[in-house]
């Protein structure tokens, strides 16, 4: 049974475009009438647009932010906090902005309403990290959290696109870590998959489009969902590592993040086995096949996205990374797999020369690269339909396998039954329509391409024994041509949706005898019976004689009778009659009428019934509508069929 602590935060959040609009309304909501500026040097348009907005509460600005939050660059901005009177703060830009208003805040005790442009996160933590004198110390408390943060995606649309990837794998990392955090929680973990999968998504999309503002508004939910993670469960490995990097080595934050990420991921991977495949699901996506190898997977993303794969050329050098691992190792911390100074200097000594790390998952990884190659050989496939419907074929057939440890033999034997499927088909024996109607599909797709009408009559499966060109037979013929039976009197109408008259509607109609046979299943049948061809009169009417259809078993001689066999399935249809019904500017209607009450009306093989479809065939005595002399009681069948309007 599971076990958590989830201590949730509220930290007031506005997420838009155009948002700093609102800047001003969010600093009075605190009772605050004085707001201190505070960026980095180059942001002096974002820093009018500030002014701009908060109008007569601009108390001043402070523009001297820097990474890594040194101490002296703080002591210079409080200076400016006094001098200014300030009230509150107001951070706009990356961690370096956010974590100058944080080192003031927990100084002074000023609320701080951040605007984060870039996706770092940290400004839903209560985490500080300072340097001094080239060590990096973190700290946490209540008063370092922003009240306010307030997201405005149109600040975010000319992020350069490298900072767009670091800064969103620097995202990504909190998501990873938070998913094998000594402390998981439900919450906690959705968040976290949830900033994966629009990270996995966003990242590409914004790489190949910069302006693309919905991809900015997915990575900017992100950031918040992951920096949300980031506060309020502990990190791991990963962050040591980047915390150490950055503090003692001056390595710039977000490119670290995106270099080590994968390898951090890596090392971890043994002992963060479910984890990792969820964060693998989470990268692909659903339908996307079989999940890939969580850290190479991260690894590719960044390679694709053309981001920083090595220390080294971050400016890291050879020489620093004994003592990268000494400080890395210094203190204990907690993570899944143990920290050892041999690990970690082998971890690092893949992140400092930059190469792909080896997959956690191998058998994952083989699958994955494997689906890669297939699905990109349709790339040049020239029609765009073709292409999608391959791939993602491919896709979920690799993922079928992949899902179910399919075995050699088990392979062997579908593509022996396929076989065997495509030798009985052909002209009068079409074995794959039966095996797509006992699956459900061809009711899947029948739903897709004919039910989006509501107000039409529903359709149902064509079935395999609908024969071309139906003998014409004029209206109160008895299609049944004398066979045994329960005679049957039919009184149909076609209409349009609106209810009004289809005249001259081409009306085809084919059943199976009372033994439960069609007549192309009878070697000794000769010509056509219970099939035929009408046409609607003036008032879209048409009425004619048949027999009360009966259940019947489809051919179950065959593979499709073996599925039926090995899953403990019955052959049987729900008793029907068959109708196909054509018009001029109509949708052809294909549909079949069922028999209230009969038997399998709740468990037809090739689930074709709809409840529209079924129907009463109620028993009748006495004369017939038109005066044939009948045997005993005869049923009928009355129901108006209304077509959809399309070719
Ligand atoms: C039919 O109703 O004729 C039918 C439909 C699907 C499979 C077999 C028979
Ligand atoms: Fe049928």
């Amino acid at each position: 049974m599971r076990e958590f602590v989830h201590s949730g935060h509220l930290v007031r959040t506005v997420f838009g475009t155009g948002t700093l609009g609102r800047l001003r309304e969010e600093a009075e909501a605190l009772g605050r009438t004085r707001a201190l500026i505070l960026t980095t040097p180059t942001r002096t348009a974002l820093v009018e647009q500030a002014r701009e907005a908060l109008g007569a509460l601009t108390a001043g600005e402070f523009t001297g932010a820097r990474m890594h939050t040194p101490v002296d660059v703080t002591e210079r901005a409080l200076e400016a906090v006094r001098e200014t009177g300030a009230d509150c703060l107001v951070a706009l830009g990356g961690g370096s902005a956010v974590g100058l208003s944080k080192a003031l805040a927990v100084r002074t005790g000023l609320p701080q309403v951040v605007v984060p442009t870039t996706y770092a996160g940290s400004e839903a933590t209560p985490v500080l990290g300072e340097t001094r004198d080239g060590v990096k110390t973190t700290r946490s408390a209540p008063e370092i959290r922003p009240r306010t943060i307030l997201y405005d995606v149109s600040l975010t649309l000319n992020l350069p696109v490298r900072t767009s990837v670091t800064s969103g794998v620097n995202a990504m990392a909190h998501a990873v870590e938070a998913l094998y955090a000594p402390q998981p929680d439900p919450i906690t973990d959705e968040l976290a998959l949830r900033a994966i999968r629009l990270l996995a998504s966003a990242l590409p999309r914004i790489a190949a489009d910069p302006g693309d503002g919905e991809a900015r508004a997915d990575a900017l939910e992100a950031a918040w969902l992951a920096g949300t993670c980031l506060g309020t469960v502990g990190m791991g490995l990963h962050h040591k590592l980047c915390h150490t990097l950055g503090g003692s080595f001056g390595l710039p934050h977000a490119d670290t993040h995106t270099v080590v990420l994968p390898h951090a991921m890596a090392y971890n991977a043994p002992a963060a086995e479910d984890a990792m495949r969820r964060i693998a699901r989470a990268l692909s996506g659903p339908g996307s096949g079989p999940a890939p190898d969580a850290p190479t997977a991260v690894y590719d993303l960044i390679t694709a996205l053309d981001g920083p794969r090595s220390l080294r050329d971050l400016g890291m050098t050879a020489e620093d990374l004994p003592r990268a691992v000494e400080l890395a190792t210094a203190t204990p911390y907690p993570n899944p797999r143990p920290v050892t100074a041999d690990g970690i200097a082998a971890l690092l000594q893949d992140a400092w020369s930059g190469h792909r790390p080896p997959p956690g998952d191998p058998l994952a990884a083989q699958l994955h690269t494997l689906l890669g190659e297939v699905t990109s050989s349709f790339d040049r496939a020239p029609d765009p339909r073709t292409r999608q419907l391959l791939t993602d074929l491919v896709r979920h057939l690799h993922g079928f396998a992949a899902d179910n440890d399919l075995t050699q033999a088990e392979w062997n034997l579908a593509i022996e039954f396929l076989t065997r499927t495509g030798h009985l088909s052909g002209p009068t024996r079409q074995e794959f329509i039966l095996l797509s109607d006992t699956l459900g599909v061809s009711s899947a797709v029948d739903v897709l391409t004919n039910s989006r009408t509501a107000e039409a009559t529903p359709s149902a499966v064509l079935g395999p024994f609908y024969v071309e060109g139906p003998p014409p037979r004029a209206h109160g013929d008895d299609i049944a041509a004398g066979l045994d039976g329960a005679p049957l009197y039919v009184d149909v109408r076609v209409t349009d949706i609106e209810g009004a008259p289809i005249a001259d509607a081409v009306v085809d109609v084919w059943q199976a005898n009372a033994d439960g046979f069609y007549d192309v299943q009878l070697p000794d049948q000769d010509g056509p019976v219970l099939r035929a061809r009408f046409h609607t009169d003036a008032d879209g009417g048409l009425v004619f004689w048949s027999l009360v259809p009966v259940p019947y078993p489809i051919p179950a001689d065959g593979p499709v009778g073996r599925l039926l066999d090995a899953t403990a399935r019955h052959p049987f249809r729900a008793p029907h009659v068959h109708f196909m019904i054509g018009a001029p500017g109509r949708k052809t209607l294909i549909t079949q009428l069922f028999v209230a009450g009969g038997q399998y009306i709740d468990d037809d093989t090739v689930f074709g019934v709809k409840d529209a479809l079924v129907v009463d065939y109620p028993e009748q005595k006495g004369p017939t509508p038109d005066g044939r002399a009948v045997d005993g009681p005869w049923h009928r069948l009355t129901y108006t069929f209304r077509l959809a309007p399309g070719a």
